[in-house]
């Protein structure tokens, strides 16, 4: 049972409004329980914020949504974009879930270092083409026309995270907050119906915090894509979130609009036994919530190769390093 004030259960949801429709999901790895019976349900339009302390299941979550992970038990259905029919997520290859419309960003940010800006938000608009690597290798008409589209399109995505003038710069190059901008614009590359943010404010400073609550809500208002968000920032999570979740040691003790989950006892308890007005600041005082890295990243986790392309490599990836194939297309 969780506090939860289900909307679910005043305002039946149809189910075309539904992004996302989490059943029953648990996912262990060994002993360890990630996410222990987890149901939620997402409903298009919406910036749903999912918060919680270190370790609570929540990028587990986004790997079980973008099929890094198989939950052992339980059901996940998509339907990213207006009008799709519902698609079961569990088994599906992440490159499979990404062209379902699901796009997202890494705690540990990952880009192509190598590659310039333009480049980065590139190869996500690419993934929408049809061009196949022998055309490309041929310059076929089709081709040169797609890939005049790809460069224009990129750097429209580049002006709307605010990096316009940073397109031909190297990405490993570029501030940390920048990067952080640069990872949403190559997931938007793709044309999500919705986007998966994971602490996109961490390491960044208030003034970059603030420019990304606007762009966060505009892509939501503006361009149209669900948002779902990890954030450890109370600040920001309250001032754009429409409803929140709160998971806890895998679970998900409450769910409700910011308000509500400002109030619930069992939030207060869960993340300090502090009274409500001080879990935003206390939350962004306590440093380990701050941490960008996770102790291993994801390539060791899930033993996954390194990408086919050239000027990247998954060897060696640190918190700003190389992207995995099937990774950066989730
Ligand atoms: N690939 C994995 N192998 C073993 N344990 C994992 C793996 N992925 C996540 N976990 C464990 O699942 C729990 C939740 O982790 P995580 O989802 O990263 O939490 P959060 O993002 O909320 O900080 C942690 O105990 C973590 O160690
Ligand atoms: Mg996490």
């Amino acid at each position: 049972m969780t506090s939860t004030v289900e909307h679910s259960a005043s305002v039946p949801a149809q189910a075309d409004d539904l992004i996302f429709d989490i059943r029953n999901i648990t996912l262990r790895f060994g002993g360890v329980t990630s996410l222990n019976d987890v149901s939620l349900r997402m409903r298009r339009g919406q910036v749903l914020a999912i918060i919680g302390p270190n370790g609570a299941g929540k990028t587990s979550l986004f790997n079980s949504l973008t099929g890094v992970y198989s939950p052992q038990e339980g059901t996940i259905e998509v339907r990213a974009r207006l009008g799709d029919s519902a698609t079961s997520v569990i088994g599906q290859k992440t490159h499979v879930v990404n062209r379902l419309g699901v796009a997202r960003t890494f705690q540990n940010i990952r880009l192509f270092p190598a590659l310039t800006a333009l480049e980065n938000v590139k190869v996500g608009v690419e993934t929408r083409q049809k061009s196949g690597p022998i055309s490309a290798m041929l310059g076929l008409p089709r081709q040169r026309r797609e890939d005049r589209e790809s460069t224009e399109r990129a750097f429209e995505l580049l002006r709307r995270v605010g990096l316009q003038a940073k397109a031909n710069d190297i990405a490993g190059s570029l501030a940390y907050g920048e990067q952080r901008r640069l990872e949403i614009a190559r997931a938007l590359g793709t044309d999500p119906g919705v986007i998966l943010l994971d602490e996109p404010a961490a390491g960044t400073n208030p003034a970059e915090k603030r420019e990304l609550a606007t762009l966060i809500k505009g892509i939501n208002t503006t361009d149209g894509v669900s948002v779902l968000l990890i954030e450890h920032d109370m600040k920001l999570v309250m001032s754009i979130a429409d409803r929140i979740i709160v998971l806890n040691f895998g679970q998900k003790i409450a769910e409700g609009t910011p308000e509500q989950i400002q109030r619930n006892p069992e939030v207060i308890a869960a993340y300090l036994g502090s009274s409500a007005d001080e879990v935003g600041d206390a939350v962004q005082a306590q440093p380990e919530l701050h941490r960008i890295d996770t102790a291993v990243s994801l390539d060791e986790l899930t033993g996954q190769q390194g990408p086919a392309t050239g000027s990247a490599t998954s060897t060696g990836a640190t918190s700003t390093g190389a992207t995995s194939t099937e990774e950066w297309k989730a």
